[in-house]
């Protein structure tokens, strides 16, 4: 077995390879002056190759994972599998208007083609309950990164009550309650457009209480940013939020944190200055099971 890393996930495969003992190998990676990739893999590649990188910046990414697949394919790899912490393309399952092309299943089967097993952390399925319906293989496995996120919440906060912004939220929060211990609850959401959130608070008493906003994605940031707004005006002075996938594109840091929110923290399921929470034992535990 062997790990193709990409550089921007570099650090974190080197964590993955050490506990599971094998080989790592970076990937060379250029991009030329029209934004073209160029790719070098070792020559020679065992059996099992192991590409890891997460799938954020979506499409230019998708294009070097299938000129990576491809040439590993051909350099020996009979099996492949990805480690994609972060999947994109996950969230247009249907077509809502005549037309439109349902993404979800074209990368997921493009995904399929490409590999024998994908592997990822909390993707963002809406209508589908298991990652197989997307990516029609054997071994498509969605992890949830709700343990790693609990105790790493257990030591830092004392108490806090745990605030999911939608009720997508509720199957990461219940677990994460579980592992702390803490209390949780749910508020309503509606999105008008890609930075016009409503947040409606579920009525209890706010007021000298620390929160911990939790949620799957950071994206714009309106979704966090707005929460913790609704929770200054309850009288919250300790907010906290904590994500899995910090994309935070644009403005949306700045937007959380001038939103009354003290810390953000997030995985590293991509590279960011907000990833405190390892998921090097996660994924490597994923590879034992399917090895
Ligand atoms: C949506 O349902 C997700 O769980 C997140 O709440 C959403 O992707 C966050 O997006 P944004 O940061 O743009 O509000």
């Amino acid at each position: 077995m062997m790990i193709l890393a990409f550089p921007d996930y570099l650090r974190q495969c080197n964590r993955i390879a050490s506990r599971l003992n094998i080989p790592l190998v970076e990937i060379v990676l250029h991009h030329f002056p029209d934004s073209e990739s160029y790719l070098r893999l070792p020559p020679s590649l065992p059996e099992h190759v192991i590409i890891c990188r997460s799938l954020n910046q979506p499409n230019d990414k998708l294009i070097e994972l299938l000129l990576c697949a491809k040439t590993a394919r051909e350099f020996g790899a009979k099996r492949l599998t990805l480690i994609a912490p972060y999947l994109s393309y996950m969230r247009q399952d249907i077509a809502i208007q005549p037309g439109e092309a349902v993404s979800q299943r074209i990368i997921g089967n493009l995904l399929a083609d490409l590999f024998d097993d994908v592997i990822t952390v909390d993707p963002h399925l809406h209508r589908i309950s298991s990652l197989s319906q997307a990516i029609p293989i054997k071994n498509a496995i969605s992890l949830t990164a709700a343990d790693e996120i609990g105790r790493f919440l257990k030591q830092k906060l004392e108490n806090a009550l745990l605030l999911g912004p939608d009720s997508e939220s509720e199957q990461w929060i219940t677990r994460i309650a579980h592992v702390t211990g803490f209390d949780y609850c749910i508020a309503g959401k509606e999105r008008q457009g890609d930075k016009q959130v409503e947040i409606t608070l579920p009525t209890r008493q706010y007021r000298n209480q620390p929160v911990v906003i939790v949620d799957d994605v950071a994206s714009t940031g309106r979704t966090l940013g707005n929460t913790g707004k609704r929770l200054q005006a309850a009288g919250c002075k300790d907010i906290y939020a904590v994500v899995t996938h910090p994309l935070f594109c644009g403005d949306a840091e700045t937007y959380i944190l001038q939103s009354g929110v003290k810390s953000i923290w997030s995985t590293d399921s991509i590279e960011h200055r907000t990833a405190c929470i390892g998921l090097d034992g996660l994924l490597a535990g994923a590879i034992k099971t399917i090895a």
